[in-house]
C-alpha cells in the first residue's frame, strides 16, 4: 500500500485506510473488515455502530496498541506502523472504562501522568491543576478517586486523556453506563475541547451523542463502514420521528397498515406492522403528517387503544441505511416486520 506523506497537510488529523484485523486465526473474529475514514483537523467524527462492531479495536490499532493485520493509518501525519512513538505522543485516550488509580487522589492521578510523559514537576503539577480547575474537580482534588462519583471519575478520566495536549483525542463511549445528568457534563466538556481546537473521534452506540458532538458520522457494523456523512444527511435519510399506533385489537393490524397505504397520504409512507409489539409503525417527518394519519385512522372507524411518537433508534438508523436489522440480539422483534407499503 502506498503512503502519502503529505496526507495530513490536506487537513485530515486522521486518515485510515483498508484496516483489517482478525482475532483468532482464520477461523476467529474479523473484528474490522477493511474499515477506510478520515477525521478533519479539529473537527468531531462520530463513530457510531452496536456492542461488537469493532470501535473498541479501530480506537486500539489507532492508538498503537495492537497491529492491524493490513491497511494503513495515520494520525496527525504519523503511520501506527513506522511511527508509533511520535504518534502516541499525538493522542489522548479515553477509555470505555476510567481506568484512574483509585487509591491516589484526583491531583496524584493528572500528576503521575504528566511525569510518565516526561514533563517536568513542575509542569506536571500547574498542568494537573488547571485541568482539574477546568473539569470542576479542584475541590474534590486532594480526595481518592475511589471516592468520586460516575460522573466525577469520567471527568478525571477525560481530564488524564488531556494532560500531554493532544492534537488528537480518542472517547471511546465516554458516556456509556452514565446517568442522563452526567452525560449532559460529559459532552459539555467535549464541546469545550473541540471549541479549543483539538480533534475529536468519538465512538458511540447512541445517534444521540452523535448527533450532539459530531459534524460527520461513520456508521460500522461487523467491522465494515455502512454509512457515512454530515449528521444531517444521515438523519434526512432515516427521516424524523415514528409514529406508532396501537390498535386495540390486535386482529386489526394487518387491516390498520393497509388503511394507511392505500390512503396515501402526502409524504407518509412504508408503515410497517410489528405483530410482537401489536404497533403499526409509521415513519413521520411533520406534525401535520402525525395529524393525517391520527384523522383518518379515525375516519376509517378504528379503535385505537395508544398513540406515541419516538425519534429513531441505533436499530432503525441501520434498519434505514442498510435495510437490514442489526446484529444486535435484543433485536429478535424486528423478525417480525413486514413492509405493508409498496
Ligand atoms: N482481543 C480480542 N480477542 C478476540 N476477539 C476480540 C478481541 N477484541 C475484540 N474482539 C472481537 O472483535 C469484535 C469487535 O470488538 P470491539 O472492537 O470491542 O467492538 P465494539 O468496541 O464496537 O463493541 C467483537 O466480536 C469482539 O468480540
Ligand atoms: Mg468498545
Amino acid at each position: 500500500m502506498t503512503r502519502n506523506d503529505t496526507s495530513t497537510r490536506g487537513g485530515n488529523a486522521v486518515e485510515v485506510r483498508g484496516l483489517v484485523k482478525q482475532f483468532g486465526g482464520p477461523t476467529g473474529t474479523r473484528a474490522l473488515d477493511g474499515v477506510d475514514l478520515d477525521v478533519r483537523e479539529g473537527t468531531v467524527l462520530g463513530v457510531l455502530g452496536p456492542n461488537g462492531a469493532g470501535k473498541t479495536t479501530l480506537v486500539r490499532i489507532l492508538s498503537t496498541l495492537i497491529r492491524p493485520d493490513a491497511g494503513t493509518a495515520r494520525v496527525a501525519g504519523f503511520d501506527v506502523l513506522t511511527q508509533p512513538r511520535q504518534l502516541r505522543r499525538a493522542i489522548g485516550l479515553t477509555g470505555q472504562y476510567a481506568s484512574v488509580d483509585e487509591k491516589l487522589s484526583g491531583f496524584e492521578n493528572l500528576y503521575m501522568i504528566g511525569r510518565l510523559l516526561d514533563l517536568s514537576r513542575k509542569e506536571s503539577r500547574s498542568r494537573a491543576a488547571e485541568l482539574l480547575e477546568r473539569f470542576s474537580l479542584t475541590e474534590a482534588a486532594k480526595r481518592p478517586s475511589g471516592q468520586y462519583s460516575g460522573g466525577m471519575r469520567r471527568r478525571l478520566d477525560l481530564a488524564a486523556s488531556m494532560i500531554g495536549r493532544p492534537a488528537v483525542l480518542y472517547l471511546d463511549e465516554p458516556t456509556t453506563g452514565l446517568d442522563p445528568r452526567t452525560r449532559n457534563e460529559v459532552w459539555e466538556e467535549v464541546q469545550r475541547m473541540v471549541g479549543a481546537g483539538s480533534t475529536v473521534l468519538l465512538t458511540t452506540q447512541y445517534m444521540e451523542e452523535a448527533e450532539q458532538l459530531a459534524q460527520e458520522l461513520t456508521v460500522i457494523d461487523r467491522g465494515r463502514v455502512i454509512a457515512g456523512g454530515r449528521v444531517a444527511e444521515l438523519k434526512a435519510k432515516v427521516g424524523g420521528r415514528t409514529l406508532q399506533v396501537r390498535p386495540a385489537d390486535r386482529a386489526e393490524l394487518p387491516r390498520m397498515a393497509g388503511a394507511l397505504a392505500q390512503a396515501d397520504l402526502d409524504g407518509v409512507a412504508g408503515a410497517t406492522v410489528d405483530a410482537a409489539e401489536g404497533v403499526v409503525n409509521v415513519p413521520i417527518v411533520s406534525d401535520a403528517q402525525l395529524t393525517a394519519v391520527v384523522r383518518l385512522l379515525g375516519e376509517r372507524g378504528f379503535a385505537i387503544a395508544g398513540i406515541s411518537t419516538h425519534l429513531p433508534s441505533l436499530d432503525e438508523v441501520f434498519l434505514a441505511i442498510t435495510g437490514q436489522k442489526t446484529s444486535t440480539p435484543a433485536d429478535e422483534k424486528s423478525d417480525e416486520l413486514q413492509e405493508v407499503a409498496a
